[in-house]
């Protein structure tokens, strides 16, 4: 907590992450599902002495390859600066624990460097076995980050046999229960993105020659084909969730619920339009329907995610730290410094001297003026004022003492939040400001 946290006015810094990581981890997945396919095809076209098909990969390799792999790159950088900002304590928490992860990470990065760069500039220099020797290292070293990240991700959400604080935690942290249905779902999506990417790209091609849109497209229905096995993935997921995060599911938390429904929905659909192009031997797919199979394949990766951030709600690290960096009582003699128990003594603003006005210091701030800075180090990690998840309009015509109620009792009435970090004469503040807050809105009504 004592680290400053960077804020963003209307969004909030978590819609900055999700912002970033959502096409980061879009353009990631497409890049190791189009670098199978491209090492698939290019086996089978050495095998099979097809040069057309090999004129068609050489060609767009840079297309294919390069430009995602350097976007998803600069983007993953991206990530890193958000999330070490927003949330420097989570961040801070998780480099601790894998180091070694993020270390193998990096050299993973050098070896896709090194083989992508060595694939595109090596073409019809080098043998052909050796040249698809290649696109193998890639993508093998591409789907090992995946792996990884996944790893790191899923621990987050189900840390399983893994305690603060215990020495020998990495592997079942890394291998934590969410561990293999995650991965394979990502890998799986993965796939499908590479092939609805790449059947879009021959789509917008109108003079490849026919044999080689055939070859291409039918190897993108067969990425595509398998997306269906996530149906039983996101059950055995689903299985392994903390209790709370399945009761969000099953109809706590109602836009959850959608955006699953959406997911399941997208994954037959997809697997359905690649089985019945595969029946009907349909291998000119148009550029609207290409379009909507990539779009099918957002949609069920983007809610996937958009499912797993929010069933962790109220923890950034389940049962160990909460989204707002405080740390759960259990968790005391780990992380002294912001654990609940700690604050709720000394004071959040204790705790948070970048939350005060600037000069300020918590001794010389009269409580009676310290609604704002509270509201900041306790609640800005999931409510912004007026932007996304604003909490003005949820406090619409709240009084002092039904605010103060809320904040006596924040986990029990919702779930999604965690316990009040503070003490009693900060509530009794920030209950004020939100009572104020409520006030602002009721034109001419009483205060
Ligand atoms: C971990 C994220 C998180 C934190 C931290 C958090 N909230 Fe919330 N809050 C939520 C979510 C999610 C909801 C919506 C829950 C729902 O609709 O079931 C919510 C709902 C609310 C509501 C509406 C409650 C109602 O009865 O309708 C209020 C008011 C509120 N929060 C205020 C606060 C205040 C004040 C703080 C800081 C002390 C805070 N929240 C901290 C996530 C959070």
């Amino acid at each position: 907590l004592e680290y400053p946290i960077f804020e963003l006015p209307m969004l909030g810094g978590g819609m900055l992450i999700a912002g970033i990581a959502i096409f980061h981890v879009f353009i990631a997945q497409f890049s190791i599902g189009a670098a199978f396919l491209v090492a698939l095809a290019e086996r089978r076209a050495i095998r099979d002495g097809d040069a057309d098909t090999r004129r068609f990969l050489r060609q767009y390799a840079r297309m294919i390859l390069l430009v995602p792999y350097v976007l998803g790159t600069m983007t993953g950088v991206g990530v890193w600066m958000a999330i070490s900002v927003v949330n420097p304590r989570a961040t801070s928490a998780l480099i601790h624990l894998f180091v070694w992860a993020w270390a193998s990470e990096w050299v993973l990065f050098i070896v896709e460097v090194a083989s992508i760069y060595l694939y595109v500039y090596t073409w019809d220099r080098i043998a052909p076995r050796a040249h698809n020797a290649i696109a193998w290292i890639f993508a093998g070293a591409s789907w090992l980050t995946l792996v990884i990240i996944n790893g790191i991700l899923s621990f987050m959400l189900t840390p399983g046999a893994w305690r603060p604080g215990e020495p020998g935690g990495f592997w079942p942290a890394l291998l934590n229960p969410l561990f293999w249905p995650t991965t394979l779902i990502r890998t799986l999506i993965a796939l499908a993105l590479g092939g609805a990417g790449v059947m879009l790209l021959v789509a917008l091609l109108k003079d490849l020659a026919p044999a080689v849109r055939e070859k291409v497209t039918r190897l993108a229905y067969r990425m595509i084909l398998p997306v269906w096995l996530c149906l039983p993935l996101a059950g055995w997921a689903f299985a392994v969730l903390p209790g709370r995060a399945q009761t969000f599911l099953q109809g706590g938390a109602p836009v959850m619920v959608v955006f699953l429904g959406f997911g399941m929905a997208t994954f037959v659909i997809l697997a359905a339009s690649a089985l019945v192009g595969m029946w009907r031997r349909d291998y000119s797919v148009s550029v609207f329907r290409a379009v909507l199979v990539c779009l099918l394949a957002f949609v069920s990766y983007g809610s996937f995610e958009f499912v797993r951030e929010g069933a962790r709600k109220p923890y950034i690290i389940e049962d160990f730290m909460y989204s707002t960096g405080v740390t759960v009582p259990g968790a005391a003699g780990v992380d002294r410094r912001a654990n609940l128990t700690r604050v709720r003594a000394d004071g959040v603003l204790a705790a948070a001297p970048w939350a005060l006005p600037p000069g300020r210091t918590v001794a010389d701030l009269d409580l009676r003026d310290a609604g704002p800075p509270v509201f900041r180090a306790a609640c800005h990690a999931c409510h912004t004022l007026d932007g996304y998840n604003a909490v003005r309009p949820l406090v619409r015509g709240w009084s002092a003492a039904h605010a103060r109620y809320l904040l006596d009792h924040m986990n029990e009435l919702k779930p999604a939040m965690p316990p009040f970090p503070g003490t009693d004469a900060e509530k009794e503040a920030l209950a004020r400001y939100l009572a104020d807050l409520g006030t602002a809105v009721r034109i001419g009504g009483p205060r």
